[in-house]
């Protein structure tokens, strides 16, 4: 049976602290006690609990990224940033789907909190100060990505989500489209108010606006199948599509190809996020491209640099977008 800690302390006379402070070499312990608390673990083949390291102030190496859904395939490419700049660094990344849910977030990180994480990494749109205190509290340092709640703590690493809808409905009107609607992804989520902002920003200036070209997707493929076939029944003559992300552009395409509409010629679209799908896509979708594995690589960089140095300041880091032109909005 695997020798415990107790085990080690019985055999060289000492108690499990005197243990523990030489494991963590942190606190006076005597050199001869040193020597017999060594001989005590090589006799008995001990190897330390990394989670006791964790208890006794020492790192675990491990950090946890906590993100709303891994099967929305703008997450995995930032998980991939993070866990390349953590592998790096010798830590081992834990990955949690909260699906959202706040219960979930909060579930995970008193899991996470026992499992003795250096620190966490996540996009929350539910977690409150509170929440946060209680992390600073228990002194786990953490960084908030995509989305996070409008409280000055840790650090937040957004994207130009209201720069990157302005560009994407410029470019519709430069491709000559004459009535452009905005499918806006859940309200409740910081960045599909930011991109509806910016839609908005262009939009209201235009003769043909009218807050019905606006509908609601949930950023998902089917919720934009379900948004075109609403739109088309107010705005048949709608012929120009902004999704606030490409899952939902992909389901504008779908929608549109069921009823024979073409795209570009009928109508245009352009999604948001820059995900992969938007190039295997008949047509390939124009969308405004975030850094995706760049804010993961970010993530995990702050997130070190806070471990190491212990720190819990409050910083944001806004990272521009861009505009990825494609055959579904070349109308001419
Ligand atoms: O597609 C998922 C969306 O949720 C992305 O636009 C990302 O920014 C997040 O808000």
């Amino acid at each position: 049976m695997k020798a415990t800690i107790r085990d080690v302390a019985k055999l060289a006379g000492v108690s499990v602290a005197t243990v523990s402070r030489v494991m963590n070499q942190n606190g006076y312990v005597n050199s001869e006690t040193e020597q017999k608390v060594n001989r005590a673990m090589k006799q008995l083949q001990y190897v330390p609990n990394q989670m006791a390291r964790g208890l006794a102030g020492k790192r675990t190496k491990t950090i946890a990224l906590i993100l709303p859904d891994i099967s929305n395939p703008f997450f995995p490419g930032l998980a991939r940033g993070v866990e390349d700049i953590a592998q790096n660094n010798g830590y081992t990344v834990i990955l949690c789907n909260s699906d959202d849910l706040g219960v979930k977030e909060r579930s995970y990180i008193e899991v996470l909190k026992k499992k003795y994480v250096d620190g966490i990494i996540f996009a929350t749109n539910n977690l409150v100060q509170e929440d946060l205190e209680r992390l600073e509290e228990a002194q786990i340092p953490f960084v908030m990505l995509d989305r996070a709640p409008d409280m000055k703590s840790g650090c937040v690493i957004t994207v130009n989500n209201f720069g990157g809808a302005k560009a994407a409905v410029e470019h519709l009107l430069d491709a000559g489209c004459k009535k452009i609607a905005h499918i806006y992804g859940p309200k409740e989520l910081v960045t599909a108010r930011e991109r509806l902002e910016g839609y908005e920003e262009v939009a209201r200036k235009q003769p043909w606006y009218t807050p019905t070209l606006l509908v609601p997707g949930d950023f998902t493929i089917d919720g934009g199948v379900k948004a075109v076939e609403a739109l088309l029944r107010n705005h048949p003559d709608v012929d120009g599509i902004f999704a606030g992300n490409d899952l939902m552009a992909v389901g504008a395409l779908k929608a549109l190809n069921r009823r024979g509409i073409s795209v570009p010629g009928e109508v245009a679209v352009c999604g948001f996020d820059g995900v992969n799908l938007t190039e295997i896509t008949q047509p390939e979708l124009t969308t405004i491209a975030q850094p995706i594995y760049q804010i993961g690589e970010l993530a995990a960089k702050k997130l070190i640099e806070r471990i190491d140095q212990s720190s819990s300041h409050y910083e944001t880091v806004e990272l521009g977008v861009s505009l990825i032109v494609r055959d579904s909005t070349q109308k001419s």
